[in-house]
Parts: structure tokens; C-alpha cells; sequence
């Protein structure tokens, strides 16, 4: 079997992801609405509602966002910190127009470093429209509002059985129910996967599929394979035969996180126990590395191996430790404040052992994490470290380029 190589750029399409409208437009005015109706027609399906970047803001954090955002920012006081806000309730992959009354250097300069691809000044016409909208579908270089993409967190174990998968799955569904994020939760562990089980999952086929023939995964090719938990939870996991070695080459995972983090907030990624090329990658370009631990010798010391691996500049500070199962070895344990001394680090999160939660939990098909409690805290608490850090973003992509 020949792999093709995932590096090579990605065709890109002006196709909106499925279950994404193409474009959008809020506008206050009757005369813009009518040149973007127009042009909609023209370039590319579109609905345009009245309203103001504001209204958008409020639509978008409830609604799926559209490849292609016009916004008026003509009333508005403050349109640049408008932007970010917008930026932060978008969706990853979204290319935003503004339109607005003010003709000023300063304003189009702030505006286009906030992540607009392009500004229009009133009145618009056909012509201003359509170059704008080309702008921002096949511009040369992407506005960063439209590079912003999702956060890749990858989890590793220090050992087995610490709880890595446990806390990646119950992590993503905290993401997604309780902050409202779409979420791609990635196992692999191609033959033994648990994280569909944990959700009570069927197996995902296509997983394995989109990792020896990368230049297959789109969007509509995950449309198809990712099985969905809830609303907002995606997951990509398999159970290959044990039989069967895969050979992956490192790079094998690079197209389908790319897809990934252009369409999901965060992409979760469980590696296994035992690495391999393809998961060393991931905890490579990782913007978010979780170890977990337990209270034991060992897994401060294979904790420490791990943090020790290379990735991407301020390796460290991309580190968060996480130590499960607390209480779980009671006075035989190493103390919290002995593990941070030992790793140098601040631990990140301390998440306790209460097999009585998973129990139940279990036996109602219900995710730890949904019962409120000291469970739940502590995970809450771990997704407000991670959701606070910052995202590596153009530096890792360099990387593909
Ligand atoms: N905090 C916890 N309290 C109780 N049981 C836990 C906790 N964390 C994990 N477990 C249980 O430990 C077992 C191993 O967890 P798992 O996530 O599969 O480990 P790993 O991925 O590190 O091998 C599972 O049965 C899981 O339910
Ligand atoms: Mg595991």
C-alpha cells in the first residue's frame, strides 16, 4: 500500500463544511442588504438578516457559524473589541467582512489585525462586494480570524491505568456540555480504543482509513465517519483487529488534525499507552500536552521522561500535569507537594478516586463528569486551565506548510 504524502497542501475548496451555512451576513441597512442579496446570488449562497455585529455575536454563539461572516460594524462604538468577541464565539475557518461608515487608515488597519479579512466602506456596491468576498475565499495569506484554529490537547499517560482516557473523555464532554464548544474527541489507540465505550459509543469505522489515505479526510469525510455524542461531541475511535500491525508513518496524522482544528473548538487526542511515530506527532505539535499521574514513584518518573520529550517552543509551558485517582493509595502514596517538588512543576490539576461516582454512573450510562461534585470540580477546574492557555497558532503550522 502507498501513502500519500499528508503534507502536501490541502486543495483548498470554497465549499462550506456540512451542516454549515456558506455565508452570512448582518446588515443595518436596506441598500446593503440588497447588494449582498445580490451578490449572494452572484458568488456564492447566502442569507442576510438585519442586524448589527452584535446580533451576530448573540446568533453565533448559539448557531453554527458560515464559512464567509459580513458584519456591520457602523453603530458601533468599540468595532475592534466587537471583533474579538466575535472571534471568540466563531466557530474555527470563518472568513469575516466588515462593513461600516468610517473611511480611516486607522480603523482598516485595526480591524484587519483583529482577523477581518476585508473592510468595506458605505455604501456598497456590487463590484466592492464581490472583491471583497474574493478576498476573503481565496485570499494569498487567510485573515487570522479565519486562521484561528481549534486547540489540539493531547493526553498521555505516565503510565497505564492512570485514568488517561478517563479524564480526556470526561474533559470533552465537559467542553461540550458545560462550556458549549464543539469538541472532536480523537482515540488513538487504534486497537483497543475505550473512549467510544466511556460515552457509550459504537466503534467509529474510517478512522484507520483516514490515516493511511490522508488526502481523503474533508470535511464530508468526517461528516460521515465521527460518531456524535449529544450535540457537540464528536468522536473518531476504532477497534482494529489485534492481529493486524498498523505502520503508520509520523506524519499520517497531520491532514486530520489539520481538518480538525479548522472545524472544532478543541480536538482531544487520547494516546496510547505505548507510543508510537504518529503519537509522538501529536504530543509533538500539541498546544496543550496533559500528563496524568497517579500517586506513585513511577509515574513521577515516567512523567518526567514524558515532559522531557521535545515539541514546539515553551515546551514546558504547554505542560499541564494532572493527578488522578487522588486518595486512591492513601498513606502509601507520594504526597501532591513532593510530586510538584520532584517534576518542577506546578501540578495542574488534582482530580480524587471515587469508584463509588464511576460505579453509578456506569450503571446508568451516564459520563462521571455529568453528576455535579467533587469529580466534576475538578475537571471544570482542569478546563478552565486549558480553555486559559494560549494556542500555538501560526508557529505549528509552518510546520505543514
Ligand atoms: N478518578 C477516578 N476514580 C475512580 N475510578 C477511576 C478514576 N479515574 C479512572 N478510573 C477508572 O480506572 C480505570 C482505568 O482508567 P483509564 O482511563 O482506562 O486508564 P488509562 O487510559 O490511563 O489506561 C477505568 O476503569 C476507570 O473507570
Ligand atoms: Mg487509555
Amino acid at each position: 500500500m502507498e501513502l500519500v504524502n499528508p503534507t502536501a497542501a490541502p486543495e483548498k475548496t470554497n465549499k462550506a463544511p456540512a451542516g454549515r451555512p456558506a455565508a452570512l451576513a448582518f446588515v443595518t441597512d436596506a441598500e446593503s442588504e440588497a447588494v449582498l442579496q445580490g451578490a449572494f446570488l452572484e458568488e456564492e449562497p447566502g442569507i442576510v438578516l438585519r442586524g448589527n455585529i452584535t446580533k451576530a455575536i448573540q446568533h453565533l454563539s448559539g448557531a453554527r457559524s458560515p464559512r464567509i461572516l459580513v458584519v456591520d460594524i457602523s453603530d458601533v462604538a468599540l468595532p475592534v473589541s466587537e471583533v474579538h468577541h466575535l472571534a471568540d464565539v466563531c466557530e474555527p475557518g470563518v472568513s469575516v467582512i466588515a462593513i461600516g461608515a468610517r473611511n480611516e487608515v486607522g480603523l482598516y488597519r485595526d480591524l484587519l489585525q483583529a482577523g477581518v479579512a476585508e473592510y468595506i466602506v458605505k455604501p456598497l456596491t456590487p463590484d466592492l462586494v464581490a472583491k471583497a468576498l474574493n478576498t476573503a475565499l481565496h485570499g494569498a495569506d487567510a485573515a487570522p480570524i479565519s486562521r484561528k484554529l481549534g486547540k489540539l490537547i493531547a493526553f498521555a499517560g505516565a503510565r497505564g491505568g492512570v485514568g488517561t482516557s478517563t479524564i480526556a473523555v470526561n474533559l470533552s464532554w465537559y467542553f461540550a456540555n458545560r462550556h458549549g464548544r464543539r469538541v472532536a474527541l480523537l482515540d488513538l489507540d487504534l486497537h483497543n480504543g475505550v473512549c467510544n465505550l466511556m460515552l457509550n459509543l459504537p466503534p467509529s469505522s474510517g478512522l484507520r482509513d483516514a490515516l493511511e489515505n490522508p488526502l481523503r479526510v474533508d470535511s464530508l469525510f468526517l461528516e460521515r465517519t465521527m460518531t456524535l455524542h449529544g450535540e457537540r461531541l464528536f468522536v473518531l475511535g476504532s477497534q482494529e483487529p489485534l492481529e493486524q500491525e498498523l505502520h503508520l508513518p509520523a506524519t499520517a496524522v497531520d491532514r486530520l488534525i489539520e481538518v480538525l482544528r479548522e472545524q472544532f473548538h478543541y480536538v482531544v487526542v487520547d494516546l496510547p499507552r505505548l507510543p508510537s511515530a504518529v503519537s509522538r506527532r501529536v504530543f509533538e505539535i500539541a498546544d496543550t500536552r496533559a500528563i496524568v499521574v497517579d500517586q506513585t514513584l513511577q509515574a513521577v518518573r515516567d512523567a518526567a521522561r514524558l515532559s522531557r520529550l521535545d515539541g514546539l517552543d515553551g515546551g514546558e509551558q504547554r505542560d499541564v500535569i494532572i493527578v488522578n485517582r487522588k486518595g486512591e493509595a492513601g498513606r502509601r502514596a507520594v504526597r501532591v507537594d513532593e510530586m510538584a517538588g520532584a517534576l518542577e512543576r506546578r501540578l495542574g490539576c488534582i482530580v480524587p478516586f471515587q469508584p463509588a461516582l464511576f460505579a453509578t454512573a456506569g450503571a446508568q450510562g451516564l459520563v462521571p463528569v455529568e453528576q455535579n461534585g467533587r469529580f466534576a470540580d475538578a475537571i471544570g477546574a482542569l478546563a478552565t486551565e486549558i480553555s486559559g492557555q494560549r494556542t500555538q497558532r501560526i508557529s505549528r503550522w509552518r510546520l505543514f506548510r
